[in-house]
């Protein structure tokens, strides 16, 4: 019988089980057995895999996490490692190896690419920082989650007039920081694509207070700031409450949101139908919400997807100094 492979690798991320179930269930429908790997790329190397059914997958859909596991494999960036994750998979027949991951994943991917193995990635990572493609499975999920937890800080934050420093997750990328301060009516927001500096921060405090708005929100992209100091340091220098909230894994955890979903069930279908096709080593992503393909090497190597016109916007919006009072 025909074989595939597929590994969930990285961070976990809402939409991964629905994308597991999907390639599992397509597979089949294709007349292939699927082989699952447990912890990405580490089972890979260790021949940790078993023959994954429609009914190990039954009831996984809507829940987050990884059936089987997601890991961040550190020897992966050895060479050795990698030529042994390819022997293993030559040795089993696999006609490709689906990796659901972000960028780290890919460039694990790639390298085994290079060695001969036949890889087809599907973008998962709450960061959306993939940047072959507009959307990865959790980006939405996250978003929403943070978006929910802002909504309730700025309420009770509201109510005891306080400034609040909120820190998102993204990695290095301020994807997640953007659309949740943006959907939540956040007063401002510090993504790395643009490194705002204390002084600037506090110019928009003031700004905000000067227009008066006693409890400005700010959400800010992690690995940025000590958000506790600067909450400190805020609350002595404006004589003004302020708090420091990092989300953390709570954006990480919990449902995928209905457009996870069907991203991870388009993207699974998608990936399936590209193997039997005969395509070759591709990322799958999605631009103005139609199915590409990128090769690869080409996809490790694209630069950003960060929305710029977004946080323009946002800047727009928010500026007191464009408001009339
Ligand atoms: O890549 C997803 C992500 O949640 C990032 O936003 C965050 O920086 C990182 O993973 C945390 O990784 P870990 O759970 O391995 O510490």
């Amino acid at each position: 019988m025909k074989k595939i492979g597929v590994i969930t690798s990285g961070g976990d991320a809402p939409g991964m089980n629905a994308c597991l179930k999907t390639v599992v269930e397509m597979s089949h429908n294709y007349g292939y057995e699927c082989i699952a790997f447990r912890r990405a790329y580490r089972g890979v190397i260790t021949n940790d895999y078993f023959t994954i059914t429609k009914a190990d997958v039954n009831s996984i859909f809507n829940i987050g996490g990884s059936l089987i596991y997601s890991a961040r494999c550190k020897e992966f960036l050895e060479q050795k490692y990698k030529e042994i994750a390819a022997n293993n998979i030559n040795a089993l027949g696999l006609k490709a190896l689906i990796v659901i991951g972000g960028n780290g994943s890919y460039i694990g991917a790639q390298s085994l690419a290079k060695l001969g193995v036949n890889v087809i990635c599907i973008p998962a990572t709450i960061d959306n920082d993939v940047h072959s493609t507009t959307e990865s499975i959790g980006f939405d999920s996250a978003v929403n989650n943070a978006t929910d937890m802002i909504d309730n800080i700025k309420q009770t934050m509201q109510a005891n007039e306080r400034i609040s420093i909120i820190e998102c997750m993204g990695r290095h990328g301020g994807s997640i920081a953007l659309y949740s301060a943006m959907a939540s009516q956040a007063d401002i927001v510090a993504v790395p694509e643009d490194p705002l500096d204390k002084e600037h921060i506090y110019r928009f405090i003031r700004d905000q207070l000067n227009y008066g708005n006693s409890s400005p929100t700010v959400v800010v992209a992690e690995k940025q700031y000590d958000v506790y100091a600067l909450s400190k340091e805020i609350e002595r220098d404006f004589n003004h409450e302020c708090r420091a909230v990092i989300l953390g894994y709570m954006q990480r955890g919990g449902r995928p949101t209905v457009k996870d979903r069907m991203l991870a069930i388009r993207y699974g279908v998608a990936a399936i139908e590209l193997i039997d096709a005969g395509e070759k080593n591709l990322a799958i992503g999605l631009d103005n919400d139609r199915i590409i393909t990128t090769p690869i090497d080409k996809a490790v190597q694209m630069q950003t997807n960060f929305r710029q016109d977004l946080y323009e916007a946002f800047k727009l919006l928010n500026n007191p100094r464009n408001k009339v009072k």
